[in-house]
């Protein structure tokens, strides 16, 4: 299956536009799936919870999931991205997954970065695999990475490839990556974007480097740190259901969970 990573270089507040910049990126490469950034039509760096609510949408209807939902539909794919969640006045940073297929799952942020706590709800919802006919995907956004319960969680439930929808503002994620990779045995996709968030109560930049790794810890590809680009790489996800490190060690039926409470 091929699977490609949208980097985006959205503009603060213009949801339209950076909804069709994800989509003029997307139509550049043929994929199975996509995987956009987090927040990827809002932008990040918020000033107050009015303002988050002011972008945010509904799961389902809202005008992102229309457009996303029409390209997966036109493009035969599948769709993961972040995006500013309104759930009866209550806001979360979430993620969907849209298909051709009718598939459409809701992930919220459990993790939730800094300035985050201002603006959104923890997340409420289980991390969720979901079976497509090109592989089991998992969803997890930026931060989550930090913490290693989530990308093992996803792998445990049966995730091949965990997608990432992230805007990454520290350095260390794109080197981690590749070991969240390699213990789990699951190819990771994140997405993440360039450009600044420049408001007036600061300005907010983000590190680029999307990128798509093995369940080796291979680097498949990793995008620029500041240009937009829509990466492409081919992967087997059946390689994600081999969880041996040598002929006696299997990374999961090895796990002594007894010793880690
Ligand atoms: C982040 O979680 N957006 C850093």
């Amino acid at each position: 299956m091929i699977i490609s990573t949208i980097q985006t270089n959205p503009s603060f507040g213009m949801k339209e536009a950076n909804t069709i910049e994800a989509l003029t990126l997307m139509r550049s490469v043929e994929a199975d799936v996509y995987v956009l950034p987090e927040l990827f039509a809002s932008g990040y760096h918020f000033a107050s919870a009015a303002e988050a609510a002011s972008l945010a949408e509904a799961f389902k209807t809202g005008p992102t999931f229309t457009a996303l939902t029409q390209f997966a539909e036109a493009t035969k794919s599948f769709v993961v991205f972040g995006f500013a969640e309104t759930d009866n006045g209550t806001l979360y940073n979430s993620s969907a997954i849209v298909g051709y297929d009718g598939t459409c799952v809701l992930y919220r942020k459990v993790h939730l970065f800094d300035r985050e706590k201002l603006f959104f709800a923890p997340g409420n919802l289980e991390f969720t695999v979901v079976t497509t006919p090109v592989a089991r995907i998992g969803m997890m956004i930026c931060f989550d990475w930090y913490f290693p319960e989530s990308a093992r969680t996803l792998a445990l439930k049966g995730a091949q490839l965990i997608a990432h929808p992230s805007n990454l503002v520290l350095p260390h994620c794109p080197n981690s990556m590749p070991v969240r990779s390699l213990e789990n045995r699951v190819f990771t996709a994140t997405a993440n974007r360039v450009g600044a968030d420049l408001r007036p109560h600061g300005t907010l930049s983000f590190i680029g480097q999307s990128q798509i790794t093995s369940p080796m810890g291979e680097i498949l590809h990793r995008s620029s740190a500041t240009c937009a680009e829509a990466a492409r790489v081919t992967i087997e996800p059946g390689r994600a259901d081999n969880k041996s490190a040598t002929e006696r060690n299997n990374l999961f039926a090895d796990r002594r969970p007894e010793f880690y409470a």
